[in-house]
């Protein structure tokens, strides 16, 4: 039997409830799979500051080195004042999430945005607005302003610097054109060129790899700003957007609004040997110890890392099914629902199929 070895890292506030929540629907379905996963959960985050000195210890730094896949909750304090926002910088827990993206060299940021059928009713948009909802937003995750030099808080001066190199613009355009082929074969590139001279950089070299190597796959741009109108207004219009980490980053908590809350969208972050499943939504102290946190963003995250990191897209069909039976019946408050985490994780478990009939590589025959 394929033994999978998965390395946790749960985070703060929510982070642990999501994952923990994941990691009960995963042991229900691995058996069922045929599939046999150990967990390592590793410090990451707030308590990691707190316990190991970093947000990243190289305990983790190690670990992860050692697994087929991260599976991530989310971490960080509550938005102002605390005292993991008042370290320097690079002590921060942010840091540590920037600093493990590039460990692992994860620069596309693959968020998958849906509307499932049946389910339009958890929009706040119009049924017929929200109905078909079907984008893919590919962010560029290991480059760009977040990392750019110079960077200083100073007394009297900010800076940050968003700089990409041609390399890391070429790389997340065919991640994007590659996605498109398998999808509706349409990429809309989204920055501000109209502004600055880095999104004009980026949308040249977009323009050059979708001639050269491409041209199957219909190009357009959107301007930032109108993007994020476009995205709300026609949602539909949209197959697969690419841009670049710091409007992805925007543009992503943006249309979580299209299936009804932040809690459902899931990540992967690809590109590197060992992918990184994560949801897009961040520790939501706000709801954290109430039994409120959402674990379908954390679930579809697992469904991706058993879909692209684990070869076996059976079980993630068959996890995925289960969180949209369980979202239709009657889903997390969040979405206007009435269950709780413990309840709505224990409804995704009662959806799952007895055995997945699998011809995944990833996994062996099922255990009867
Ligand atoms: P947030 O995503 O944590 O919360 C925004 C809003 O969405 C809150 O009202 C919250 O209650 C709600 N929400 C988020 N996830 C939910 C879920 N699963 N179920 C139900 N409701 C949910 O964003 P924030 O408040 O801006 O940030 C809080 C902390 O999280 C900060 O420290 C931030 O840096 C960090 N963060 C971490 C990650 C990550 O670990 N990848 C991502 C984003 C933010
Ligand atoms: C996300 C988060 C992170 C980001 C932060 C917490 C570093 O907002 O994953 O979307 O900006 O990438
Ligand atoms: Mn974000």
């Amino acid at each position: 039997m394929t033994r999978h070895r998965i390395a946790v890292l749960a985070g703060d506030f929510i982070g642990p409830e999501v994952v923990d929540a994941t990691l009960e629907v995963l042991e229900a379905l691995t058996p069922r799979a045929g599939l046999t996963f150990d967990f390592t959960p590793l410090p990451f985050g707030g308590h990691a500051i707190d316990h190991h000195g970093a947000p990243l210890p190289e305990v983790t730094k190690a670990g992860v080195l050692e697994a087929d896949a991260v599976l991530m909750g989310s971490a960080g304090g509550p938005v102002g004042d605390h005292p993991w926002n008042r370290l320097p910088r690079a002590l921060r827990v942010e840091s540590g999430i920037l600093d493990l993206r590039r460990h692992l060299g994860v620069y596309a940021n693959l968020r998958p945005v849906a509307v499932f059928a049946g389910l339009e009713h958890l929009s706040p948009l119009k049924p017929e607005i929200a109905r078909g909802t079907d984008l893919l937003i590919v962010r560029e995750l290991t480059g760009g302003i977040y990392f750019g030099k110079p960077s200083q808080n100073g007394p009297d001066r900010g800076v940050s610097t968003d700089v990409y190199e041609r390399y890391e613009v070429e790389r997340i355009a065919r991640s994007a054109f590659e996605a498109a082929r398998l999808r509706r074969g349409r990429v809309t590139s989204v920055d501000k060129a109209n502004v600055l001279d880095v999104s004009q950089f980026w949308r040249d070299v977009v323009v050059g790899v979708h001639a050269a190597e491409f041209p199957d796959v219909t190009l357009d741009h959107l301007y930032v700003d109108n993007a994020a109108m476009q995205l709300v207004r026609d949602p539909r219009a949209f197959d697969v957007v690419v841009t670049a980490n710091l409007f992805g980053d925007i543009l992503s908590d943006l249309a979580a609004v299209l299936p009804g809350s932040l809690g459902v969208l899931p990540s992967a972050s690809l590109g590197g040997r060992i992918g990184l499943y994560e949801p897009v939504h961040g520790s939501a102290p706000d709801i954290a110890g109430r039994d409120l946190a959402n674990p379908t963003g954390t679930l579809l995250s697992a469904a991706m890392m058993l879909r692209f990191g684990l070869g076996a897209p059976a079980a993630a069909d068959a996890l995925e099914g289960a969180v949209r039976a369980a979202l239709a019946e009657d889903p997390t408050r969040d979405l206007g629902g009435t269950r709780g985490t413990a309840a709505f994780t224990a409804a995704v478990v009662a959806a799952l199929p007895a055995r997945v009939a699998t011809g995944d590589p990833g996994a062996t025959a099922a255990a009867d």
